[in-house]
């Protein structure tokens, strides 16, 4: 099995249900609200781990109690949190969810995220190489994500960068990257394009751009051809992590040698499975889950 790093955001997600998102302005009550371990990179950290992948994640988190426990899920996950770095003074991060109307709206407060910087990267270059697969988000600075996307594709390995939340990159990232898995909307930004349709788009980032579609499931292309990867039918409790989910099960997949449509299909059910419980990562499936959904 090929090992699998993350280098990426380490959060607590305050999460607070509500009947509606609410409008600009105005105050709702919720009618529940829990802590509990988010952020994308460790998000992608665990549903990686829980399929059974060989899993290390690199990032910071701050001395406050949150920091400590964001680091206890991961090791409970099986993940390797030796170079996780706890920073003195720093809080860690943090997320203000709104759980609604089978969606969210999030605000982050990256906190000890931010110095996940150019010199960590350096600092656990050694221990980073040894892994295959690694993958990467936009919740850490962008200049280290560009750095270590050089560093990895020179050395070889094999990029997932998942640009969320959308931010603009430019196009020695986009080639350093093996695979890109933005939304519709992230992709527009990511590849500085917003009128191709989405089509054309695949078709010229052949192999390399999967489309994350939401309730539409995910569409990528294959030597010239369209592959679409319907959603699967889910009870829906909470999307947040679900696109996180489909990044660490695609990561995944890759380290157990599936082929690129196999493997599509594999993180889509995935996906799917990790909607139906509350949070982000409560709800990530193991291997056998999954095989049992793709049997469905
Ligand atoms: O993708 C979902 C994640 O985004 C949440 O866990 C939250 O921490 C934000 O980073």
């Amino acid at each position: 099995m090929k090992k699998i790093a993350v280098i990426g955001s380490i959060n607590m997600d305050m999460t607070a249900t509500a009947d509606r998102i609410p409008q600009k302005g105005e105050t709702i009550s919720a009618t529940s609200i829990a802590y509990v371990p988010g952020g994308k990179g460790a998000n992608q950290a665990v549903a990686a781990a829980r399929l059974g992948g060989d899993v290390t994640m690199f990032g910071c988190v701050g001395t406050d109690p949150f920091g400590k426990e964001l680091i206890a899920n991961l090791k409970n996950n099986g993940i390797c949190t030796d170079y996780i770095d706890e920073l003195p003074g720093q809080s860690s991060g943090l997320a203000m969810i709104v759980v609604a109307e089978n969606d969210n709206v999030i605000t982050v407060i990256p906190g000890a995220n931010q110095y996940v910087t150019k010199e960590y990267v350096d600092r656990y270059k050694e221990e980073i190489l040894q892994a295959d697969i690694v993958l990467m988000q936009n919740e850490i600075p962008a200049e280290t994500i560009r750095y270590a996307a050089e560093m990895l594709h020179k050395a070889g390995k094999t990029v997932i960068y998942n640009p969320a939340p959308a931010q603009t990159a430019d196009s020695d990232l986009v080639a350093y990257s093996t695979y890109l898995t933005p939304n519709e909307h992230e992709a527009r930004i990511v590849l500085a394009d917003p009128d191709s349709p989405l089509e054309a788009l695949m078709k010229q980032y052949d192999g390399k751009l999967i489309i994350t579609l939401g309730s539409k499931g995910a569409a990528a292309a294959k030597d010239g051809q369209i592959v679409r990867i319907p959603a699967r039918k889910a009870r829906v409790v909470d999307t947040t992590g679900a696109g996180d989910t489909m990044n660490g099960a695609f990561a995944y997949a890759l380290s157990v040698d599936m082929a690129f449509e196999e493997a599509l299909h594999f993180a889509n059910a995935a996906a799917a499975l990790s909607i139906e419980k509350a949070g982000a990562q409560t709800g990530m499936p193991s291997r056998e889950a999954v095989q049992a959904k793709l049997a469905e």
